[in-house]
């Protein structure tokens, strides 16, 4: 699987890139992450990526030639996906990890400013993506946030791969989609059995403790769906 990420602040992808499982998956040649810097598209010498709205307004609007020009270089696979993020998008979730999985090319386009000229999400982009109801300053974290999500669900990318089978949003035969948005994996508690939280001390559940393997799947299962 490979990731190409446009955007005008590579930097921010350092650390996150270098640190933990996600770094791990790169060395293991589970992933390859390109950064690339949407300046080196701009046809000027100031290497402008951004204009101002047509019809007035506040704020700068990211421009559509240097991103179309990006992605004609950056599309590799055969089976790439473009995607644009925007907080009008299609919400981002599990399920929408689970597809973008089977592609071998993600092309990431992260926007900042007011936003990016709506051309890019009509006719550049095949999907426009938000990770949430609130505006962020700009398209990269809910690029991480999207690399990691699939990134994990990648063959090898987490240690134990039952730790994906059993977890939150799984996918379940015969449960619906909205169903499979509200499931939500048992709490996990670990040592010191009791611990002192503002004066009270505060225990485990004793069937954890048991060793008794079906009373604890019997209590997982119970404390694993919320209705709400
Ligand atoms: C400051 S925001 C633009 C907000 C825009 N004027 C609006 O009202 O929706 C700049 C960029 O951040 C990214 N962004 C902000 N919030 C986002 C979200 N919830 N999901 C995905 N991308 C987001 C987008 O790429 C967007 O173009």
């Amino acid at each position: 699987m490979r990731f190409d990420i446009i955007t005008i602040f590579p930097n921010i992808f350092k650390n996150f890139l270098n640190e933990a499982l996600i770094a791990r998956a790169q060395k293991k040649k589970i992933v390859k992450i390109n950064i690339h810097n949407l300046r080196k598209w701009t046809m000027d010498n100031h290497k402008t990526v951004d204009d101002r709205p047509y019809g007035g307004g506040a704020g700068m609007v990211m421009m559509v030639e240097p991103i179309m020009k990006a992605v004609k270089d950056l599309k590799k696979r055969k089976k790439a996906k473009v995607i644009v993020f925007s907080a009008k998008g299609k919400k981002f979730d599990q399920a929408m990890a689970r597809r973008f999985v089977k592609l071998d090319q993600l092309i990431l386009i992260c926007g900042r400013y007011e936003g990016i000229d709506e051309r890019v999400a009509e006719y550049v982009a095949d999907e426009e993506v938000s990770i949430g109801d609130y505006v962020l300053f700009g398209g990269e974290v809910p690029a991480m946030v999207a690399m990691e999500a699939v990134t994990r669900l990648l063959p090898g990318a987490v240690g134990k791969q039952a730790s994906i089978e059993d977890e939150s949003f799984k996918h379940v035969k015969g449960i619906t989609k909205k169903q499979e948005a509200r499931f939500i994996e048992y709490p996990h508690y670990t040592r010191p059995e009791k611990v002192k939280i503002n004066s009270r001390v505060r225990g485990v559940p004793k069937v954890l403790l048991t060793g008794n393997h079906k009373a604890i799947e019997q209590w997982r299962t119970k404390h694993s769906r919320h209705e709400h």
